[in-house]
């Protein structure tokens, strides 16, 4: 099986009310915890890059391990280029083989949004195969890449502009800003109320009430979410546990990311879980083992971590598993 846009992906994951895991790969071991990790859950993936992939790996490494994990699992995957920030970016990794491109002008006026997505689109229909085409429309808070959103200047998506954005523009699937938001620390202590019992932080809830009116006014239409971590808690604890220091540190309740992927939220961004996971697993290795200097063993150890966490979010977030 060679590598799938997200259309069909997306058709079942809306009529099945469960979503697709859209993971941020960076190195080798990511790209196979996430997809040995599917492919025990039987279930479709999104592997997506960042601009800081690419820097990070070369576009070349990350397109051919992609392509061996394809070859090593036979799954449906998806090579997906995540927040695109300009249309030649996208040209670049369709003309490299990608099967699906984010544009992301969200912070840019509504017509100017409008004008690159359709730029984008319009290439991207063209090739062959067909490249499907994700954009955005509100802004998150927190860091991707080199923009940061601080907190307060987010703005939530405008239910009212959403037909005539995807009309105009032709796009396949469209992110919206309900509340989520990029990193490990998604909300500041005074947006959150505190358990009284563990002191832990309990963030304030995400806008269901956008997210369906989105829904009402595209009918079957694929909805995206970024900025959706958990930020779980046993991985913070570990990594606090063996040296590290992450103070407060928040994210989306899993349960309310479950209910966004009954309704018609078909891909789910997770990076920060996964960035944890692979910490928790290779601070708890130097620290248990002092002596050890090779790589392999500490991060096998990250690896093993970040396969077990998309074992979990596939069947208990996404609900993504038996679905091939
Ligand atoms: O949305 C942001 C993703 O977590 C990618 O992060 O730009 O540091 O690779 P990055
Ligand atoms: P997190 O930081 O919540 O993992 O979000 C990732 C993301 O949206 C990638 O585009
Ligand atoms: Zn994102």
């Amino acid at each position: 099986m060679p590598l799938v846009n997200t259309k069909e992906m997306f058709e079942k994951a809306y009529k099945g009310g469960y979503a697709i895991g859209a993971f941020n790969c960076n190195n080798m071991e990511i790209v196979q915890a996430i997809t040995e990790a599917a492919k025990e859950c039987n279930s479709p993936v999104i592997l997506q890059v960042s601009a800081g992939a690419r820097k990070y790996a070369k576009p070349i490494y990350l397109k051919k391990m992609v392509e061996a994990a394809v070859e090593d699992t036979g799954l449906p995957i998806v090579l997906h280029l995540d927040h695109g920030a300009d249309f030649e970016i996208c040209k670049d990794c369709i003309d490299g083989g990608f099967t699906s491109v984010m544009i992301d002008c969200s912070s840019k006026p509504f017509e100017e949004n409008i004008e690159i997505t359709r730029k984008v689109v319009e290439y991207a229909h063209a090739h062959v195969p067909y490249v499907t085409v994700e954009a955005e429309l509100g802004t998150l808070a927190g860091i991707e890449d080199d923009v940061k959103v601080e907190h307060g200047a987010e703005s939530y998506t405008r239910p009212e502009q959403v037909e005539e954005f995807v009309k105009r523009t032709g796009v396949d699937s469209l992110a919206i800003a309900i509340g989520t938001s990029h990193g490990a620390y998604k909300f500041k202590p005074e947006q959150c109320t505190r358990d009284p019992k563990t002191g832990k932080l309990l963030p304030p809830p995400l806008r269901f009430d956008i997210l369906e009116e989105v829904s009402r006014r595209l009918p079957g239409f694929p909805i995206v979410l970024h900025g959706s971590s958990s930020v779980n808690q046993e991985y913070v604890d570990i990594i606090n546990a063996h040296g590290g220091k992450l103070v407060d540190a928040v994210g989306v309740p899993e349960e309310q990311l479950r209910q966004a992927a009954r309704l018609s939220v078909c891909k789910i961004n997770i990076d920060s879980d996964l960035r944890l996971a692979m910490t928790a697993g290779i601070r708890q290795h130097f620290e248990e083992h002092p002596e050890h200097f090779d790589p392999r063993q500490y991060v096998g150890d990250g690896r093993a971590y970040v396969k077990e966490l998309v074992k979990h979010k596939i069947k208990e977030v996404l609900g993504s598993n038996d679905r091939l």
